[in-house]
């Protein structure tokens, strides 16, 4: 069995392209794997937040990974600034690093573009991440490709200290999602559906109302050939709708096609609303149901434990090898 860690910060509006490009791997990991999976609130701090909405955020997200499938039984699933190693660790892996290849990190740079100074928090993110990985002594750490930066440095810092002091960390591996998986906005098929586009129409919620995915897939854009034929060079948003339609409704893009042949946008889109709705209704249900409960409450708690024991063994192991503390 493989330890594997992945963290997603508490930020509202997880959608269609979340589910299928992270959250639908994380739950097939869990039956071959020990699963470690947590919400990452220390790094949301890096930019300001409201504390009543990120402890919403927080729980929203918790109840979604619930709601989608992560089973607690499985898989441990916590809160990471209710494990103090997080923090701990971070400094001492801080004292490991440069300035310089900090920042040479894209998403620090993209981030701090043109301003004189830039929060700190920001610039030692990609620590703090590294900290989540190394302290649970993961194998496998399930990311975006926009995080291959951040588990190089991961992996870096880990092997300078296994080198300069003695063996510490477990050396993890990226295992980077599927990019078929990969799903368009659909109000512009060549850009990737995102949390952060100002267009609502442009994704789906998980959490969207019936009502509100029809009209979004309604106004969906395609083109005006008029044929449901896969092609995302030259059709893109046809080729999206498709592609959702084949993953939500488990069937191949080319049975699809030929389920459609001859029917027009219309027919089409109709019944990717009903097949969206459909899927997406027991998530919704469930999240209601465990939103605003003690379970949620229950399980995040009995996570921490859980997370926090693995956690402390590492951080024994890390003093013990650098000295620190009484040693005893
Ligand atoms: P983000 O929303 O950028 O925090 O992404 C969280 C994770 O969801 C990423 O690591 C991606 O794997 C996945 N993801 C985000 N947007 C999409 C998308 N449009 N299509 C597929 N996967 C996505
Ligand atoms: N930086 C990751 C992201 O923005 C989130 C994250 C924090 C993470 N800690 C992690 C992912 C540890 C994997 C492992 O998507």
């Amino acid at each position: 069995m493989k330890r594997v860690f992945s963290g997603v910060q508490p930020t509202g509006n997880i959608h269609l392209g979340n589910y299928l490009g992270a959250l639908k791997q994380f739950v097939e990991l869990q039956d071959d794997n020990e699963c470690i999976y947590c919400i990452v609130d220390m790094h949301a701090i890096t930019v300001p937040q409201d504390p009543k909405t990120l402890r919403e955020h927080t729980l929203d997200v918790a109840a979604l990974y619930l709601a989608v499938g992560i089973d607690p039984k499985k898989s441990i699933v916590f809160v990471q600034s209710d494990v103090s190693g997080h923090a701990e660790l971070s400094w001492v892996l801080t004292c490991n690093s440069y300035t310089g290849e900090l920042s040479r990190m894209t998403q620090f740079k993209d981030k701090s573009k043109n301003k004189e100074s830039a929060p700190t928090g920001l610039f030692t993110y990609p620590i703090l991440m590294a900290a989540d990985i190394l302290l649970y002594d993961t194998d496998v750490v399930p990311v975006g490709n926009d995080q291959k930066q951040h588990i190089e440095i991961c992996r870096d810092l880990a092997t300078r200290i296994n080198n300069k002091y003695e063996k510490t960390f477990v050396i993890p591996d990226g295992r980077f999602l599927k990019e078929g998986a990969r799903i368009m906005a659909l109000d512009d098929p060549t850009k990737k559906m995102s949390k952060s586009a100002e267009n609502i129409h442009s994704r789906i919620s998980l959490l969207d109302e019936p009502s509100k995915i029809k009209k979004s897939i309604m106004k969906a854009t395609t083109d005006s050939e008029g044929i449901i034929r896969f092609d995302v060079e030259n059709k893109p948003g046809i080729s999206n709708l498709l592609n959702i339609y084949s993953v939500l409704a488990d069937k191949s893009v080319e049975k699809l096609e030929a389920q459609y042949a001859g029917k027009g946008y219309g027919d089409f889109k109709k019944d990717l609303v009903e097949v969206t709705v459909e899927a997406l209704a027991p998530i919704k249900a469930r999240y209601e149901e465990i939103r605003h409960s003690d379970e949620l409450m229950d399980i995040l708690k009995e996570g921490a434990q859980r997370a926090d024991a693995i956690a402390q063994k590492t951080m024994a192991r890390v003093k013990k090898n650098f000295g620190l503390g009484l040693g005893r």
